[in-house]
Order: structure tokens, then C-alpha cells, then sequence
């Protein structure tokens, strides 16, 4: 899987890169990521990326040509290399919100080109005829998408296989299938007792039982409960009472 990304701001990346359990993601070739700093695909001496927007009004706005010319670079040598044709995914406030069934679907692609905004954004006839899809981080603005491509990159790599030291770890993560979409149960470690500001606080007695099947209830009704207090939209939604056709 190779992930190709598009930025003014390259150096953002490495120290991502460089450390946690991802790291070995990178230094594994699992996931492989190939930065295109995006002023080496500029002109003229000052290598302008952005220019004032049609219209007028505040900002500017980055300029198509050099996107253009560096996202054909990246897919001629993507085709050079033999590696598959992939989409380009573009981060904006208006995409698609990134959630788990994104990241997951990332996961088992052959990766995507991503494109950073930075400034107002992106001349729109870029965006019209190289751009397959929009990915959001929220609603809510940053100043690039540079933040959203790293979530988006340590999401995707904590799902690939030997990234995590326990292979089953991410399968009890918040928002996965493989415990119903519902959010993770409470975690405890040493010591058994604990002193906060609040006074004393022990460690559920059911989890020191050694109970395996009485723990995962445990574990299970936690989720459930944690998920209707704070996020019960995602629950299923209740069905609606059968019409009493008799009355
Ligand atoms: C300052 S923002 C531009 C915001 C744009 N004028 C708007 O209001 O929708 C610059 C770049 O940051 C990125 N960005 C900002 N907010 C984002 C978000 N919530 N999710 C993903 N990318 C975001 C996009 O790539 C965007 O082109």
C-alpha cells in the first residue's frame, strides 16, 4: 500500500513517521508514504503556489497548474513502478466525515493520492477534474490538511496487520465491527487502590476476579453503557411498534 501526499509541508510528516507503534508500519514497507513537496512542482523564481482569488476577498488561493503537474508526476510514476491505479482523496471541511468504516476501507486499498489544502484552498477546476473524493476531519477549519492526512494515515496503519503488538488490539477499539461498532469499556492498571483528588478509587472488583467470561460481560455492558450515555446515535435505531390492526 502506498499513500502519495501532496503538501507545501513535508516536514510535518517525519516526526510522525519517526515514532510510536506506527513507526513500524513505515519501517515495515506495510504502508509505504512518498511525499511530494508541492513548490518543487512550481515556476518563476519565487516557485509561487497560490495567487489572489478571482472576485477578490480575502486569502489566497492555491494555484491548479502546479497541483496538476504534480499529480501527474505522482501517477506516471506510480505506473511506472507497476503500482495500481488509486484514487485522489482531498482534504477539505466539506467532505466526507473520516470515520472508522473510511479508515477501514483504506486499509484494504492499494492506498489513495492525498492532497493538503493550505490558504482559502484550491482553485475549484483542480478539485473538478483530478479529485475522486473529500475528506473531513470535522466541522470545524484548520489551516491545513496536513493534521487530516496524519489521522488519516495513523488510523489506516494501526489496522494493518503487525502494527500493533497484540493483533486483536484494534479490534477492541472504539467504533469497530468487531464489538458492534460500540465504544470501548474502561481501562485500569497498578494499583489496586488509588488516591485522586477525590479520595480513594479501586479497580472494579469483577476485573481482578480472574473470571475470564465474567469480564467480558463486564467489559460488554460497559460498552453498551458508555455508548447510549455518549454517543447513543451510534446504537442501532429502536424499531418503530407494530401497528395493532385489530383497533
Ligand atoms: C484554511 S482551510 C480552507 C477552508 C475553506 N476556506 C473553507 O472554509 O472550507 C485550508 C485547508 O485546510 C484543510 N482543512 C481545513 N479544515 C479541514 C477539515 N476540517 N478537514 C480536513 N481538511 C481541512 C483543507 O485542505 C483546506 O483546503
Amino acid at each position: 500500500m502506498r499513500f502519495d501526499v501532496i503538501t507545501l509541508f513535508p516536514e510535518l510528516f517525519e516526526p510522525f513517521m519517526q515514532h510510536g507503534v506506527t513507526r513500524r508500519a513505515y519501517e515495515s514497507g506495510a504502508l509505504q508514504v512518498r511525499l511530494w513537496p508541492l513548490r518543487d512542482f512550481a515556476e518563476g523564481p519565487y516557485r509561487r503556489v497560490d495567487d489572489r482569488p478571482f472576485g477578490g476577498g480575502p486569502g489566497m488561493v492555491m494555484l491548479a497548474e502546479p497541483l496538476r503537474r504534480c499529480w501527474e508526476t505522482i501517477r506516471a510514476e506510480r505506473a511506472q513502478l507497476g503500482l495500481p491505479a488509486v484514487p485522489t482523496l482531498l482534504f477539505s471541511p466539506q467532505g466526507q466525515r473520516l470515520e472508522h468504516a473510511v479508515v477501514a476501507e483504506q486499509a484494504q486499498a492499494s492506498g489513495a493520492i492525498l492532497v493538503c489544502g493550505r490558504y482559502e484552498g484550491i482553485d475549484q477546476r483542480f478539485i473538478d477534474q483530478c479529485v475522486d473524493g473529500q475528506i473531513s476531519l470535522g466541522d470545524f477549519v484548520l489551516s491545513g490538511g496536513e493534521l487530516a492526512a496524519l489521522a488519516l494515515l495513523d488510523a489506516v496503519a494501526r489496522l494493518l496487520p503487525g502494527v500493533l503488538n497484540d493483533a486483536l488490539s484494534h479490534q477492541q477499539d472504539s467504533f469497530n465491527p468487531a464489538i458492534a461498532g460500540l465504544l470501548d469499556c474502561p481501562h485500569y492498571t497498578r494499583p489496586e487502590r488509588w488516591c485522586g483528588p477525590q479520595g480513594e478509587a479501586a479497580v472494579p472488583e469483577v476485573l481482578l476476579s480472574g473470571h475470564h467470561a465474567r469480564i467480558e460481560a463486564w467489559r460488554l455492558q460497559q460498552r453498551r453503557d458508555a455508548t447510549l450515555r455518549l454517543r447513543p446515535d451510534l446504537l442501532p435505531a429502536p424499531c418503530a411498534p407494530v401497528a395493532d390492526s385489530k383497533r
